[in-house]
């Protein structure tokens, strides 16, 4: 599998370097010890856009190339869970023109690359208060969910109007409404029911949670399902983040010892 994967890497030029690096890493990674759930915070894309005289608007932009690249990447190595911050419930306070830049960016994304998304078996998931966002963006990501929701490859979770906290915050008012109505008894309540009651219920914890961009801040993300994640940072900005930069934190990531606590 790993072979078809370096038999799809293409490139010229300054891609060729990359094409022999990316080939010199994957020969590193043991298939067999691969991640099941990678979480990405995409972040860096207003400073790669000032860095280069550019509207913000730019780096969103640029950073929808690394994500699809990410996606592919990972659809093409099996791991069966990639989970993007893309819109947080603390970024409606930018600008109204770069809030409408982000959503039409996902708009655009969603109708580009249903289709291919679709044929590669991507399942296209939300995680958020998503009935909050604008009509246009709320319908395309309905419908890309619709049409992939029996695919059976990489499930791609979509952080939008994303809130740890809310989403704790969600998890418990639901909770207590089944304790009042005589649903579910408070003796009952433990860790499975509070993550069946997030919007990850049924998913698997992400293994590896990788932040670019230099930042050291969890930033309200996952803040339930990140208890034992092993982190990767980077300090490379989003816009410039590559399958490279993720295969060598895959390679780091297979080098941790995991104790999940114990020893
Ligand atoms: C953080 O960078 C990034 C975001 C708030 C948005 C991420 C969105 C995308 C990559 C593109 C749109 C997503 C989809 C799904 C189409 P920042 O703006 O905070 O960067 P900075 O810290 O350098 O200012």
């Amino acid at each position: 599998m790993l072979r078809s994967l370096v038999n799809r890497i293409r490139g010229n030029g300054k891609k060729d370097e990359w094409r022999t690096k990316e080939k010199e890493v994957l020969a590193r990674l043991d298939e067999s010890k691969l991640p099941v759930h990678v979480a990405i915070i995409m972040d860096g894309n207003g400073r790669w856009a000032t860095k280069r005289g550019l509207p913000r608007g730019m780096g969103h932009r640029a950073g929808v190339e690394s994500l699809r690249e990410m996606v592919t990447t990972c659809s093409q190595l099996k791991i069966k869970y990639l989970t993007v911050y893309a819109f947080s419930t603390e970024n409606w306070k930018r600008p109204q023109e770069e809030v409408s830049i982000l959503m039409d960016l996902l708009v655009e994304y969603l109708e580009q690359e249903l289709e291919e998304l679709h044929q590669e078996k991507v399942r296209i998931n939300a995680l958020g208060k998503i009935e909050q966002l604008p009509t246009a963006p709320l319908e395309a990501l309905k419908r890309a969910m619709d049409k992939t929701c029996q695919n059976d490859g990489l499930v791609l979770n979509l952080c939008l109007n994303y809130g740890g906290r809310h989403e704790i915050t969600d998890a418990i008012k639901e909770i207590a409404r089944k304790v009042a109505g005589g649903e579910l008894s408070w003796e009952a309540i433990d860790e499975r029911v509070v993550a069946n009651h997030l919007y990850t219920a049924g998913m698997p914890d992400p293994d590896i949670l990788v932040r670019p961009a230099g930042e050291l801040r969890i930033s309200n993300y996952l803040l339930w399902q990140l208890a034992y994640t092993e982190f990767w940072l980077s300090p490379v900005l989003w816009p410039d983040f590559r399958r490279i930069h993720l295969l060598n934190a895959l390679v780091d990531y297979q080098k941790r010892h995991r104790r999940f606590g114990g020893l």
